[in-house]
């Protein structure tokens, strides 16, 4: 479903962000990429999404190459995948509802369904009580569910999150790893990319650790080492 083949991301003048990255993901799978701050995480993840593209080799999601992506292939590729972030930017105008029910507006859903599919979604990061708050009455951890809940509107097949903990306590990082696992039970192929070392060793799912650029180890049921 995902792949990096011999892939360098070269940041000017001459940072090798990614160095020659072999990486196969399969559906279904749920991976943690690990490594310290700098080895390249985030910028893994934005080759995945086609925010940037290879210096070298290529990056496949299914058999789009992200090396030859067009703006045609966009719409495609949105659907795909969502993506959350460590800093968690909802519209803070909308409800719970609003903002969910906005991401499938723009992609294109019908009202009725809209107004069937969002409150479920809601329910699967289990803010189904908070349809009517906004983004200032919540918690961090609250609104990274709904942050969550938006990324998966579109019913991606593959579920990004870069940091998705960063800003959270314990209690709650941990929590949203739980969720990301439910999600990722439920058949979304799920990369999450962490430096958060207690969390990824709790998993006991793949991980791929990077160090400056490269892949360290890929192991199932992994640990990490850093
Ligand atoms: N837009 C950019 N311009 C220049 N260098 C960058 C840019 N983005 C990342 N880098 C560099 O690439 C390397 C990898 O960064 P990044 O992928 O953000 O790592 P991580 O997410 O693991 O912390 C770092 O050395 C970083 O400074
Ligand atoms: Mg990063």
């Amino acid at each position: 479903m995902l792949k990096f083949h011999k892939v360098s991301k070269i940041y000017p003048p001459d940072i090798r962000a990614l160095n020659e990255v072999d990486f196969e993901v399969a559906p279904g799978e749920f991976i943690s990429i690990v490594g310290q701050s700098g080895a390249g995480k985030s910028s893994m993840l934005r080759l995945m999404t086609g925010q940037d593209k290879p210096d070298e080799g290529d990056v496949f999601i299914e058999k789009l190459s992200i090396k030859d992506l067009t703006n045609e292939d966009l719409p495609f590729l949105r659907r795909k995948i969502g993506v959350v972030y460590q800093d968690i930017k909802l519209l803070p105008k909308k409800t719970v509802f609003e903002n969910v029910a906005f991401a499938m507006e723009v992609g294109g859903y019908e009202a009725s369904k809209i107004e069937h599919e969002v409150p479920k979604i809601l329910e699967l990061v289990g803010m189904e009580g908070r349809l009517d708050s906004f983004p200032a009455e919540l918690s961090g951890g609250e609104k990274q569910r709904v942050a969550i809940a938006r990324a998966l509107a579109h019913k991606p097949i593959l579920l990004l999150a870069d940091e998705p903990t960063g800003n959270l306590d314990s209690i709650n990082a941990w929590e949203i790893v739980q969720l990301l696992l439910k999600i990722n039970h439920y058949g979304t192929t799920v990369v999450l990319a962490t430096h958060a070392r207690e969390l990824v060793n709790s998993i006991k799912k793949r991980v791929v650790t990077l160090e400056h650029g490269r892949v360290a180890s890929d192991e199932q049921h992994g640990r990490y080492r850093l």
